[in-house]
């Protein structure tokens, strides 16, 4: 393959693992005994909000005490480097790709540091516990949630996504288990427009056969490690 140049690279749990940041799948990823399928529904936000809050509100409180490790740098340092179309997307609603300077990165599962408005769409920062029925400083109602997408929503900014699809010549899964669509067909997406397709993960994924490469191992070590070899 000759050099790539448009880049498109999709993140999950597992690039902030070594930070501190359970997976969801892995050990560790029940909260309270429920599983985040059971947590993460609109169902659930309308049946038990404060259960729906309470999860959201423990994790964007962990972030205060969780850094970015070396993958999320190594990927901060390509974006800064890279001269080519570049687009990091990732799935984690965590904030240390933000943290470790990526600037080319879309959220496409929400972020919690951000707040929604279901009312008027409104969203906002958000540092602080977020109570049931907080007020939207926009319209009032009172409705502001966590600005995560829920299984069964739309994820976020799909259309710029998949034009960066289209348009890549490499396409690099980072710690992800490929178990949530739409994230987990983006590989086959990239693989009908003639992207070359890696993987870099510490088991394989449930789409790992999709992938032209497989590369296992921990991001921290994998990540910098492919970094340095596109940078050259
Ligand atoms: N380095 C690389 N990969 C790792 C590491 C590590 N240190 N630790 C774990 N992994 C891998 C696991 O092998 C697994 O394949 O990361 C993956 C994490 O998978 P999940 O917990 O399923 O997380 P993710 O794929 O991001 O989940 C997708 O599901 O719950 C929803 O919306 C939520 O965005 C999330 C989506």
């Amino acid at each position: 393959m000759t050099a790539p140049r448009n880049i498109v690279i999709l993140t999950g749990a597992g690039i902030s693992a070594e930070s501190g940041v359970a997976t969801f799948r892995g050990p560790g990823g029940l909260w309270e005994g429920h599983r985040v399928e059971d947590v993460c529904t609109p169902q659930a936000l309308a049946q038990d909000p404060e259960l729906v809050h309470r999860f959201y509100d423990a994790r964007r409180a962990q972030l205060a005490g969780v850094e970015p490790n070396a993958a999320h740098l190594a990927l901060a340092r390509l974006d800064a480097a890279w001269p080519g179309n570049l687009l990091l997307v990732t799935q984690n609603v965590d904030d240390l790709h933000d943290r470790a300077g990526s600037s080319r990165l879309l959220h496409m599962h929400g972020e919690l540091k951000s707040a929604l408005c279901p009312a008027c769409g409104n969203r906002i920062a958000w540092e602080d516990a977020l109570p049931p029925e907080t007020e939207c400083p926009n319209c009032g109602t009172p409705a502001l949630r966590p600005d995560i997408v829920f299984f069964g929503e739309m994820p976020y900014h799909m259309a710029t996504i998949e034009a960066a699809l289209a348009q890549a010549d490499l396409f690099v899964s980072i710690g992800t288990s490929g178990a949530v669509y739409p994230a987990a067909g983006f590989v086959q997406t990239a693989r009908h427009y003639g992207a070359a397709t890696l993987e870099l993960n510490l088991d394989p994924s449930e789409g790992s056969l999709w992938f032209e490469e497989s590369r296992m191992g921990p991001a921290g070590t994998l990540v910098p490690a492919w970094v340095d070899a596109v940078l050259g």
